[in-house]
């Protein structure tokens, strides 16, 4: 049976792996950031070493974007360091790694869809310190997965999808950004991805561009999420170009999925 760690598994997107490995038939190892971190690299080849671990999922990430403004050197030592530790240890123990990035590698600027080929451009020190765990990964591994993703959301830890319900609920009206178009996603088909990916075990390596069909705004999902809560309404969102935060963001993040269609049935 093929083995799989998932390191920072108490995230959201670990979380959700945690619930979908339930119905698979792979052997499963769950790492919180308290028993496993991706910046000790003794730790980890301690925790590699005569593990006969087939895949690593690395989750572990900072991805607070706005703190990443102030704390840059914390989100480096993370996504950056952090990614590069990882690496070298599944090049050591001969690993594959599926490793998560971001569509905020890129600058936003183009009016469709980012391939995996298109230039990278990151806009703040979140996405530049995800580019480099990225960089990295390709300078120290062959067998490697990185998934760009965008927009996640699931039941777990912090989110877009809970944060609007939260205050929806709470009776809020919400000032909603219109300026950043890209596609929500959920964690469960990223997951599955992300499962789907070890049990064919025959994909090729390379980045993957993955998110959920379509595009929208933050206000878009706003006002979809305020669609489906009862008692609810849309007129508790109303739009806004004048929300200020300290990062920059990509005014537009669609990544074009070309790739994973062609190569991956099912996807
Ligand atoms: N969220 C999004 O919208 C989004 C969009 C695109 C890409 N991504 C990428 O998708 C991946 C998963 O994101 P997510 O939303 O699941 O993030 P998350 O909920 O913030 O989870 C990240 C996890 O990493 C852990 N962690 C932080 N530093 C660590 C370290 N040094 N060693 C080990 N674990 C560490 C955290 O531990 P604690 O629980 O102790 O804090 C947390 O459990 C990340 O690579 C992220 O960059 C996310």
């Amino acid at each position: 049976m093929r083995k799989v760690i998932v390191i920072g598994s108490n995230g959201q997107l670990g979380r959700t792996i945690k619930d979908c490995a339930t119905k698979e038939t792979l052997e499963f190892y769950f790492f919180f950031r308290s028993e496993l971190d991706i910046t000790d690299k003794k730790s980890l080849m301690a925790a590699f070493k005569d593990s006969g671990f087939d895949y690593c999922v690395n989750c572990a990430a900072y991805t607070n974007v706005e703190d990443a403004e102030a704390n840059t050197e914390d989100a480096f030592l993370v996504n950056a360091e952090g990614a590069k530790n990882v690496a070298e240890v599944c090049n050591t123990y001969q690993v594959k790694l599926i490793h998560i990035s971001t569509d905020y590698v890129f600058d936003g600027k183009k009016n469709e869809p980012y391939t995996i080929t298109d230039q990278t451009n990151p806009i703040n020190q979140y996405g530049k310190s995800k580019l480099q765990g990225e960089l990295d990964i390709q300078e120290h591994l062959e067998e490697f997965y990185i998934i760009r993703t965008s927009w996640l959301y699931s039941l777990y830890g912090k989110n877009f999808l809970k944060t609007i319900i939260n205050k929806l609920e709470d009776g809020s009206v919400l000032n909603i950004t219109t300026e950043e178009q890209g596609t929500p996603t959920s964690c469960v088909e990223l997951a599955e991805f992300i499962i789907y990916l070890v049990k064919s075990d025959k994909t090729p390596y390379g980045i993957y561009n993955f998110s959920a069909n379509g595009s929208t705004t933050w206000f878009g999902f706003a006002q979809e999420i305020a669609k489906h809560l009862p008692h609810r309404n849309s007129n508790q969102v109303l739009p806004t170009d004048k929300f200020k935060t300290l990062a920059k963001r990509p005014k537009y993040s669609l990544l074009n999925l070309k790739k994973r269609k062609l190569t991956i049935e099912n996807f």
